[in-house]
């Protein structure tokens, strides 16, 4: 028998754009690194953690994944990049007043528990653990950081940092495999977030099975359509021991890291 459908209730469509908004500052924060502020309430009213945007840069046919780092009270939204290539380097160009078309948000989210979290973001993964940390604090978990880079970065405050550079110019010296079996014993974490390298994400990901705590990893892979179309970007992974094949864009970019095959 059909259901009525007016008794349904679905979760609510949204509207993932193209969106062309207004640059509000663009503004180096490290040797290679930018913050980039967009007008968006699209964004700062439906973006989760973990979900990205993907920017079109100049005439590049494809466009260029971003985490979303922070959101703010004004209808803005702040994205932190590094310049690696032709995409990021035309991003360094924009000014307040340009305008950028992206679509977003993208992908899942990370899920937000109580369980004594230490959330960890190694160079430009200190994106989306930034904004995981503003859910936190906007939800009252108490939380650890460890935000980890080659030097000293100039970023809003958040609760709770642990800087870690590998240069010693902010907070702790080295780099996270030095520190983390430390940091772990000292906060008694039940839960790891952690989005950065891959030799980052691999040696926490053994740290967190050695000590029977939960991790989520966030994934980054080389895009094409960044919708869930092109399956350019699958990955393998584990799930309930068996092998299966997800798409880090559509199904990521958020795994459960103890299900990750790390090539
Ligand atoms: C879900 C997701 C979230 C991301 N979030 C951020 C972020 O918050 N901040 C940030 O700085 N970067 C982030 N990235 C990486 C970012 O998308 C790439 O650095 C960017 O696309 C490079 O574009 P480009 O045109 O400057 O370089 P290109 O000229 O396209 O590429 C230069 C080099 O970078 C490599 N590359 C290209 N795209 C990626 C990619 N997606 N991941 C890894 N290597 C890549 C290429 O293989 C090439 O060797 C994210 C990637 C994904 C998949
Ligand atoms: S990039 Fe096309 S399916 Fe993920």
């Amino acid at each position: 028998m059909m259901q009525n459908v007016q008794n349904q209730s679905f979760p609510p469509v949204i509207k993932k754009g193209p969106y062309t908004s207004e640059v509000i500052e663009n503004r180096k924060i490290s040797e290679d690194i930018y913050i980039l502020k967009l007008r968006s309430p699209e964004i700062t009213q439906n973006a989760l953690p973990g979900q990205f945007v993907s920017i079109k840069c100049k005439d590049l046919l494809l466009r260029r994944p971003f985490s979303v780092a922070k959101v703010y009270d004004d209808d803005t939204f702040a994205l932190i990049y590094k310049v690696i290539g032709e995409g990021t380097q035309f991003l360094t160009g924009l000014k307040p007043g340009n305008t950028a078309d992206f679509i977003g948000p993208m992908g899942n989210s990370f899920t937000i528990e109580d369980k004594n979290p230490l959330l960890i973001g190694c160079g430009v993964g200190i994106a989306p653990i930034i904004y995981l940390a503003q859910k936190m604090d906007e939800k009252g978990i108490k939380y650890n950081c460890i935000i980890g880079t080659r030097t000293s970065i100039d970023l809003d405050p958040i609760s709770n940092p642990c800087f870690l550079t590998e240069d010693g110019t902010c907070g702790l010296k080295g780099r996270l495999d030095h520190h983390l079996e430390d940091i772990i014993a000292q906060t008694g974490t039940k839960k790891i977030y952690i989005c950065g390298p891959n030799p980052a994400m691999i040696y926490a990901t053994r740290a967190a099975k050695k000590h029977g705590i939960e991790i989520e990893v966030a994934l980054e892979k080389v895009m094409a359509c960044g919708t869930g179309v092109c399956m350019g970007c699958v990955t393998e992974i584990t799930e309930n021991g068996e092998k299966v094949q997800r798409r880090v864009c559509r199904d990521g970019p958020i795994f459960n890291g103890a299900n990750i095959i790390w090539e």
